[in-house]
């Protein structure tokens, strides 16, 4: 099989490298894809918002199944135009999309299928917005209805930074016109998890938990990224967190959407939110976490492409979806200044190096190759990803493959996975640099 897998992070690198293993998949297209990709297969210059070149591309090469990476391509209807061609593809259609591209969409489904989420009131008008936020206990959360590359969620500690925020969003239009509406959200506690599970509209299977540290400084300081890092399983799921996941969450959700004449298919991600043995949906994304997709496909046993298929195929049912026990790290490199502005052009020493490395895999994000070298040309640049016996052996062997790595300008955090550790190995400081 011919596959185009759209997209060029460290999330694409992972889904190349498990289909790549699969014996039904002959040649990988990546699109853009990055000096990860190049290695696995054929990167192509076809930037992901360009449907009409990626459709021609898929036409011409004779592809058999196309792999949706990021957000934008699904909010902009991507799988639609490819099912218009009749050509296959991995990703749920522009209308079932809008559970991640509506903010709002998303909460009405919630609200109306009884799913649990935070509470919240939707505005498009200023003034409005601004008398609503007078009377509620801070902090609130103010987020911007559309897709705003992960920038559009503000928590605002008082009544005048809220109305700042409100003012940004919809009378300024920060985000463009995904700001136009708003959600003014309860703020919730508690610790967040990413679940994975692929969905054929009626039937859901867990793929796996992982936790992101979305924050750019350790304990969680500094703006909002893409995500520093991340491991899985999620050190504190539980068994009756899964039952609610079940019962309430997507049970409840899939109900809703079927309602709706809604069919979802692909894979949904839904960030939840859990304080004293609740769960909580923060959102739902339509598409594999970055950089959760570099620790959960490392532990998923078995054929990708074969799950892809089925579910592709409504057989989400009878599908059989085994991972590894053993627990996995990735630490995002990053270059200085991300996520405002950054350098790119660097190169980058120490991957031969870590390639030797057993249980250790390394994750292109921003990356390209120049004659025989590998640069940075991105904000995060590498997703350096462990597995280990334990979760603190995961995140050792994860470091230590991080201290042979070098490029002008890396930053990374120090604390990914440590607060989930026992209490008698946490104090262990991360190796320093070779
Ligand atoms: P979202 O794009 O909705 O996931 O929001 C991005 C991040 O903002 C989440 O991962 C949370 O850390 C935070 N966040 C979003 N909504 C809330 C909320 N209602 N309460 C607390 N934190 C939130
Ligand atoms: N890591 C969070 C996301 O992919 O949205």
């Amino acid at each position: 099989m011919r596959l185009l897998i759209v997209g060029g992070g460290g999330r694409e690198h992972a889904l190349a490298w498990k289909l790549r293993q699969s014996p039904e998949v002959g040649e990988i297209f990546c699109a853009p894809g990055n000096a990860g990709t190049a290695g696995l297969g054929e990167n192509v210059a076809i930037p992901p918002n360009d449907n009409a070149g990626l459709r021609r591309f898929a036409q011409e090469n004779r592809i058999d199944l196309t792999v949706v990476g990021p957000d934008d391509p699904l909010a902009a209807g991507l799988v639609d135009d490819f099912k218009a061609e009749n050509l296959r593809v991995f990703g749920p259609t522009k209308s079932a999309a809008r559970l991640e591209s509506s903010k709002v969409f998303a909460k009405q489904i919630m609200r109306c299928s009884g799913v649990p989420t935070a509470m919240a009131g939707v505005f498009d008008d200023t003034k409005k917005a601004c008398r609503f936020v007078e009377k509620l206990r801070y902090p609130i959360v103010i987020k911007a209805d559309g897709l705003a590359a992960g920038k559009g969620v503000i928590i605002a500690p008082d009544a005048e930074s809220a109305r700042a925020a409100i003012y940004e969003m919809i009378e300024h239009r920060r985000f463009g016109e995904a700001g136009a509406r708003v959600l003014i959200e309860e703020f919730l506690e508690g610790w967040e998890c990413s679940l994975h599970a692929f969905v054929d509209g009626d039937r859901y299977q867990l793929l796996g938990t992982a936790c992101d540290h979305k924050r750019l400084r350790d304990q969680d300081e500094g703006p909002n990224t893409g995500g520093m890092g991340a491991y899985s399983p999620a050190a504190a799921w539980t068994c009756d967190l899964e039952k609610q996941f079940d019962e309430k969450i997507m049970r409840s959700l899939l109900r809703g959407l079927n309602d709706e004449k809604l069919h979802f298919t692909g894979l949904l991600f839904p960030g939840l939110m859990i304080k004293d043995g609740v769960a909580r949906v923060l959102e739902f994304n339509c598409r594999f976490g970055d950089p959760e997709t570099q620790v959960i496909l490392p532990r998923l046993k078995g054929d990708l492409l074969a799950i892809m298929q089925q579910t592709i195929d409504g057989q989400v049912g009878a599908m059989k979806i085994e991972t590894d026990p053993r627990p996995a790290v990735t630490v995002v490199m990053a270059s200085a200044g991300y996520p405002e502005k950054f350098e790119t052009g660097k190169k980058i020493s120490g991957l031969a190096d870590c390639a030797k490395m057993e249980n250790v895999h390394i994750f292109h994000a921003g990356t390209r190759r120049n004659n025989g070298d590998v640069l940075t040309n991105g904000g995060r640049v590498l997703s350096v990803t462990a597995l280990g016996d334990s979760l603190g052996e995961a995140r050792a062997l994860a470091y230590e493959a991080v201290s042979k790595i070098d490029f002008e300008g890396c930053y990374y955090r120090r604390d990914i996975a440590l607060a989930a550790l026992p209490a008698n190995v946490a104090g262990k400081d991360v190796p320093s640099r070779s």
